[in-house]
C-alpha cells in the first residue's frame, strides 16, 4: 500500500545521478547494475507469490503502490467468492485478487474480516482496496473508487422446504435474516422494516439461524444462496424482485493509478480468458 509519490520521485532521481556520475567516470562499474537487481527482486516475488496462476499474461510493472503490496479486504464466508478450504482462503474474488496482482508484479496480501468494516479501512487507509463480491452502489461510490465490474449477482431468498414462504410476497411480518452491511441487508429494511430483519456478521451466521428456526429466511446473494442450498438438504432457492447488481473491486479514492491500472488488469485478464476460466472453475456452466 502507501503511496509515496516523493519517494518515488527522489529514487528516480538519484538513479538518473548514479547512471550521469557511473557515465562521467567512464566506468561500467558496481553502480550500474544496481536498478538492474532491484527490478530482478521484485519480480521474482510477484512470481512466487501466485505460481498457480502462472499461465496469466506477462504483465506491465505496476506504479500505484510504492510498496508492491496490494491491500485488499474480504469477508471470506461468501462461498464461492471468497471462503476457506482448509485454512487456505479460496475463491473467484481470491484467484482474480491474484491474478491482478501477479500481472501488475505487486504482492497481494488479502485480510479476511467483516464485510461492514472493508469501506471503512480503505478510507482509513488501512486497505487499498476489497474484493468481497461487493455491489457497486451511489452510497459506497462516495467513498471509493470502484474497478470496472467482473461479475453480477442477484438477491435470493434461502429457506427451509417446509416453509410456508413461496415468494417475496409471504415476507411481510417474518422474521428476515441477512448478512450486516451488504446489498441484502438493505433491501430488507427498506421493504419490510428494521424490527423484522436480524443482520448476522456473516452469510453463513445467517443460514444457521435460519436451519435452527430463529429467523423465517435468508436474502443473500445468488451465487452463496447457491452454495449453501447445495450443502444443506434441507434448504431450498427463492427468487426475488431485486434487480441484478455488479459486482466490483473497491479500491481507495486517493490513488486514481490504482484504479487505472486494476482496470487495465482487468481488461486484459478478462481478454485472454484468465477471469472466465477462474469464474468457471468456481461455477461450472450447466
Ligand atoms: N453483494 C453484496 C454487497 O455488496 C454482498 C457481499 C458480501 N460479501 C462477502 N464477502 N461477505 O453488499
Amino acid at each position: 500500500m502507501k503511496n509515496k509519490k516523493t519517494t518515488k520521485v527522489l529514487i528516480s532521481l538519484m538513479l538518473i545521478l548514479a547512471m550521469l556520475v557511473s557515465v562521467a567516470c567512464g566506468g561500467n562499474g558496481a553502480e550500474d547494475e544496481t536498478p538492474e537487481t532491484d527490478t530482478v527482486v521484485e519480480e521474482a516475488e510477484a512470481e512466487e507469490t501466485d505460481a498457480d496462476e502462472s499461465e496469466s499474461a506477462a504483465g506491465l510493472e505496476g506504479n500505484a503502490l510504492d510498496d508492491g503490496v496490494l491491500d485488499l479486504g474480504t469477508n471470506a464466508a461468501f462461498p464461492p467468492y471468497e471462503f476457506y478450504d482448509g485454512d487456505q482462503m479460496v475463491g473467484i474474488d481470491i484467484d482474480i485478487a491474484k491474478a491482478i496482482a501477479d500481472y501488475l508484479g505487486y504482492e497481494v496480501k488479502i485480510h479476511d474480516m467483516e464485510f461492514s468494516n472493508i469501506i471503512a479501512s480503505i478510507e482509513s487507509g488501512k486497505l487499498d482496496g476489497g474484493i468481497a463480491g461487493m455491489t457497486v452502489t451511489a452510497d459506497r461510490l462516495e467513498s471509493v473508487n470502484f474497478s470496472n465490474s467482473y461479475a453480477t449477482g442477484i438477491q435470493s431468498i434461502i429457506v427451509t422446504k417446509d416453509s410456508e414462504i413461496g415468494s417475496i410476497d409471504d415476507l411481510e411480518g417474518k422474521k428476515i435474516g441477512t448478512q450486516f452491511g451488504t446489498t441484502g441487508d438493505m433491501y430488507a429494511q427498506d421493504d419490510f422494516g428494521i424490527d423484522n430483519v436480524q443482520a448476522f456478521d456473516k452469510g453463513a451466521d445467517a443460514v444457521v439461524a435460519l436451519l435452527a428456526g430463529n429467523v423465517d429466511c435468508v436474502i443473500i446473494d445468488s451465487a452463496p444462496a447457491q452454495s449453501f442450498v447445495e450443502a444443506d438438504d434441507n434448504l431450498q432457492l427463492l427468487d426475488t424482485n431485486y434487480t441484478e447488481e455488479d459486482y466490483a473491486i473497491a479500491l481507495t479514492k486517493d490513488n486514481d493509478t490504482l484504479l487505472e491500472e486494476v482496470n487495465y488488469a482487468l481488461e486484459v485478464l478478462t481478454d485472454d480468458g484468465t477471469i472466465p476460466a477462474i469464474i468457471e472453475k468456481y461455477i461450472p456452466a450447466k
